[in-house]
């Protein structure tokens, strides 16, 4: 049933304001998303002040510097710290995208910072994405042959390999998944533009073989057609990736092979 009033603790609130560093003198406002699951508050907004003499430019590099000089308890996801690993992405300035790509100077005013929308929250800016992942597992993202298998390795031409650019780079950041309205209201049923665009990946990778399954498995009302082609995947992608344009070319694969 449709819920039309919001949980109780679910409004953020206003949180810590934590003191600006003495004796600094350029300073830039940073307001974060807190939650913590073990105890009973609800979300809040704190306030911290980096030190931007003290700090990198991007804001993975603020992050890093409040949590090692200001407030230990932040926590958020980072790893390769050049947009490789896809495990910094949030919601910086009303946008998802990495932490580790973003300049804080493309960003005006105080930078607010949250996590990715509609995902359930874990802790602070860290979101649980199993369900995100058991979808990326549910497409088989490996190479599926029946043929033998050759002696040293499956070759590809050069124009087949061409045919992987602009879907080999996704790092499964989830930025676009997160952005699309359709897997908002229903992330359940509907794979997002991620998983769709690293089905059509493998669809038409020249070396594998099973095309035909991997479509008779999208072919479904929520799975494949909930994309209403909104667009706000492309506009998100932190590598300039356009998952509309896979997910449109998996349902020309659909129409063609009816015909
Ligand atoms: S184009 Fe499709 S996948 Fe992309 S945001 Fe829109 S509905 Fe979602
Ligand atoms: S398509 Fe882009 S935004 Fe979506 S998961 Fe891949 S890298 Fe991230
Ligand atoms: S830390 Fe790896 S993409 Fe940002």
């Amino acid at each position: 049933m449709v819920e039309f009033t919001l949980p109780k603790n679910s409004r953020v609130t206003q949180g810590t304001r934590w003191p600006a560093p003495p004796h600094a003198h350029n300073l830039r406002e940073y307001r974060v998303y807190r939650w913590n699951p073990d105890d009973t508050q609800n979300p809040r907004i704190d306030t911290y002040h980096v030190d931007l003499d003290d700090c990198g430019p991007m804001v993975l590099d603020a992050l890093i510097w409040i949590k090692n000089k200001v407030d230990p308890t932040l926590t958020f996801r980072r790893s390769c710290r050049e947009g490789v690993c896809g495990s910094c992405a949030m919601n910086i300035d009303g946008t998802n995208t990495l932490a580790c790509t973003k300049d804080m100077k493309d960003i005006k005013g105080a930078v607010a910072i949250y996590p990715l929308p509609h995902m359930p929250v874990v802790k602070d800016l860290v979101p649980d994405l199993t369900q995100f992942y058991a979808q990326q597992a549910s497409i088989k993202p490996w190479l599926q042959t029946e043929s033998v298998t050759p002696e040293k390795e499956w070759k590809q031409s050069h124009e087949d390999r061409l045919k992987l650019d602009g879907l080999y780079e996704c790092i499964l950041c989830a930025c676009c998944s997160t952005s699309c309205p359709s897997y908002w209201w229903n992330s359940d049923r509907y794979l997002g533009p991620a998983v769709l665009l690293q089905a059509y990946r493998w669809i038409i990778d020249s070396r594998d073989e099973a095309a035909g399954e991997r479509l008779d498995d999208l072919e479904d009302p929520f799975r494949l057609y909930r994309c209403h082609t909104i667009m706000n995947c492309a506009k998100a992608c932190p590598k300039g990736l356009n998952p509309a344009l896979a997910i449109s070319e998996i349902k020309k694969l659909m129409v063609e092979r009816k015909a």
